[in-house]
């Protein structure tokens, strides 16, 4: 079983549109021997034409941060999938914990999400983890077990095979605190246990996990080592490009 390491950077609510292309035209230029990996950066809405100009025929793919299920009408506000895809999006970033508490999404919503992201050929990248009193009620892996049932109900193993995992407990996210390596590795077992109880051992061992939450330069190598931890969706430390660049530079050893 191999499977291929996924870094992608959410740059969630931050970055003009100068600001933007300055970010990732430095990022391309340090990490531009990198041709095997999956590398992504997310960048704000406003922005991702521009972006994806200069990602044009590059190693580095173009995420957006979230979208609405439906095609197109009365949402304000939304962004369709058709949308996305016309300015050059293969991924897309769902179930952030940041829309899940700030504005409220549902596990049915997000859901939903999944479902028209795939159906439309984007990929989504789903997140899931538990909040700090979860985790000092000892109920991490219910939370992100029902977290991946929710997300993966109703998708065929055909359809699942498009989803990448992000693991990222809450407490950990902004917050310069990070699971340890072993933590966050068992915790990505548990997930690939349910994954495999859903679909097939072959799913679950195909299935791409990553970690998120104060994930940087300093403590991705350890993070990245672990068996069961194949990337990292990174925040704060994807706004800076040597930091990202460092840590995809990583994985490209
Ligand atoms: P952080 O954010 O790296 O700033 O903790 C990660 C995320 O929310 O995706």
């Amino acid at each position: 079983m191999s499977r291929r390491k996924f870094i992608a950077g959410n740059w969630k609510m931050n970055n003009t549109n100068e600001e933007a292309i300055k970010l990732v035209s430095d990022l391309l230029e340090k990490v531009k021997n990198v041709t095997d990996k999956d590398i992504i950066v997310a960048p704000t809405f406003t922005t991702l034409s521009d972006v994806n100009k200069v990602l044009k025929s590059t190693n580095i793919k173009l995420a957006a941060q979230n979208m609405y299920f439906a095609s197109s009408g009365a949402f304000t506000g939304q962004i369709s999938t058709d949308m996305l895809k016309s300015v050059g999006c293969e991924y897309v970033i769902l179930g952030h914990s940041e829309c899940r508490t700030i504005f409220l999404e549902t596990d049915e919503l997000i859901n939903k999400k999944v479902k028209a992201a795939i159906e439309a050929g984007l990929k989504p990248i789903l997140c899931i983890g538990e909040t700090l009193e979860e985790r000092e009620k000892g109920i991490t892996n219910d939370i992100v077990n029902n977290q991946t049932k929710k997300g993966y109900d109703g998708l065929s193993e055909e359809m699942a095979k498009n989803v990448i995992l992000a693991y990222e407990p809450v407490w950990a996210i902004g917050t310069g605190k990070t699971a340890t390596p072993q933590d966050a590795d068992t915790v990505h077992k548990t997930i690939r246990q349910t994954l495999e109880s859903i679909y097939s051992k072959n799913f679950a061992e195909n299935t791409i996990i990553i970690y998120g939450g104060s994930m940087n330069e300093n403590n991705a190598d350890d993070l990245l080592n672990m068996p069961n931890i194949d990337g990292g969706l990174i925040g704060g430390a994807a706004l800076v490009a040597e930091k990202f660049a460092r840590i995809i530079n990583y994985i490209a050893k």
